[in-house]
């Protein structure tokens, strides 16, 4: 910004009227517009009244001082205005202090023209740098915050539109199946709850309740004739069953999203069973990846407690008592306790997303 002297208003605070006069009359000489106070109460009136952009005080004067007055202009008006003090040669130590406490400088009694006009000149091009310094940042926090807002709003449609991409992955399996598409989000909720519940970070957790839902996924690459059968499976159609594994897993493994991956693990393993008598490949306790010994919890409790069309559901109690029964053998005991740990928000859930 260009410096114009006509733009500045200065304001000489003075108990001695002569030496105000003195400062306005060089002062106004130069292009400035001023005016007088004679003392700080005075300053005060005229700060309120008017903007001025550099305030010209005597030290010491009756009732309150120049001190007084520079601590009032730092408290209020945010560094908006340039001070200057004005003192004799024996105050120059009290001078200095004013320094630390934000003055702009100080002219010690008596000054001549010049000294004062480089000094105020000083002032103004300093109290203009700092104007636009602070403006500078101003706009920069400004420019930051929308930007960040920006990325922020960004970021969760890329999570909404990915939770959509999954949820309807896993919707067309689901259409083809027995099954309904609020089962597949009851999975996913429900694994949320028990990886939690088993002590498994937020980040983690909201990970499985995205991914949960694609355990059956495979079942598109199962033929319709088998998969809508409504008599019973002979052995060899419940071996096509079982391919929707490992069809899932191929399906959605090797991508570069680390919930895809985690969907393909658990489509691949969420019919394993803790003693090693699942399918496909027959894994047994840790071998089992985790999420898919959360997922095969969820997964059974979520199809006893439904209706299908070919059974009524069972109830909760009963659903449990089966449950119980595999525990250790179908079931990773320690995650079967800390599901029935959790029962309260899983069947919270279950009303939630009940089927329609
Ligand atoms: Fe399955
Ligand atoms: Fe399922």
């Amino acid at each position: 910004m260009t410096f114009n002297s006509a733009d500045h208003k200065i304001l000489v605070v003075d108990d001695e009227a002569a030496i105000c006069e003195l400062i306005k009359h060089l002062v106004v000489h130069e292009g400035y517009e001023a005016s007088t106070a004679s003392g700080v109460d005075e300053a005060l009136e005229k700060l309120a009244d008017d903007e001025y952009s550099l305030v010209i005080s005597d030290i010491n004067m009756p009732h309150k001082s120049g001190i007084d007055l520079l601590e009032y202009l730092q408290n209020n008006y945010d560094k908006r205005i340039a001070v200057l003090m004005v003192t004799a040669i024996d105050d120059r130590s009290v001078a200095i202090k004013t320094l630390e406490m934000g003055a702009y400088g100080y002219i010690i009694k008596p000054f001549d023209r010049n000294e004062l006009l480089i000094n105020v000149a000083n002032a103004l091009h300093r109290l203009q740098l700092e104007i636009d310094n602070y403006r500078y940042s101003e706009e920069l926090e400004e420019l930051i915050n929308e930007r960040t807002e920006k990325l922020k709003l960004a970021e969760l449609e890329v999570r909404a539109s990915r939770e959509e991409t999954i949820y309807r992955l896993a919707k067309a399996a689901e259409f083809r199946d027995n099954e309904t598409a609020q089962h597949t989000i009851r999975m996913g909720y429900f694994c949320g709850t028990l990886a939690k519940e088993a002590g498994m970070s937020d980040d983690l957790s909201e990970s499985l309740r995205l991914a949960g839902p694609l355990h059956d996924v495979g079942k598109i690459g199962i033929p319709d004739t088998i998969l809508l059968k409504p008599g019973k499976l002979t052995a060899e159609e419940f071996e096509t069953i079982k391919k929707h594994s490992e069809i899932g897993y191929r399906i959605l493994s090797d991508s570069k999203s680390d919930l895809l991956n985690l969907g393909a693990v658990i489509a691949y393993t969420h019919h394993e069973k803790f003693d090693g008598s699942g399918y496909p490949r027959g894994l047994a306790g840790s071998e089992i990846p985790v999420s898919g010994r959360i997922a095969a919890v969820c997964d059974v409790f979520d199809a006893l407690t439904s209706d299908r069309v070919y059974k009524a559901a069972m109830t909760v109690d009963e659903s449990l008592a089966i449950m119980k029964e595999g525990r250790g053998s179908h079931f990773d005991p320690h995650l079967l306790d800390c599901f029935i740990k959790c029962l309260p928000q899983i069947m919270a859930l279950k009303m939630k997303f009940v089927d329609g």
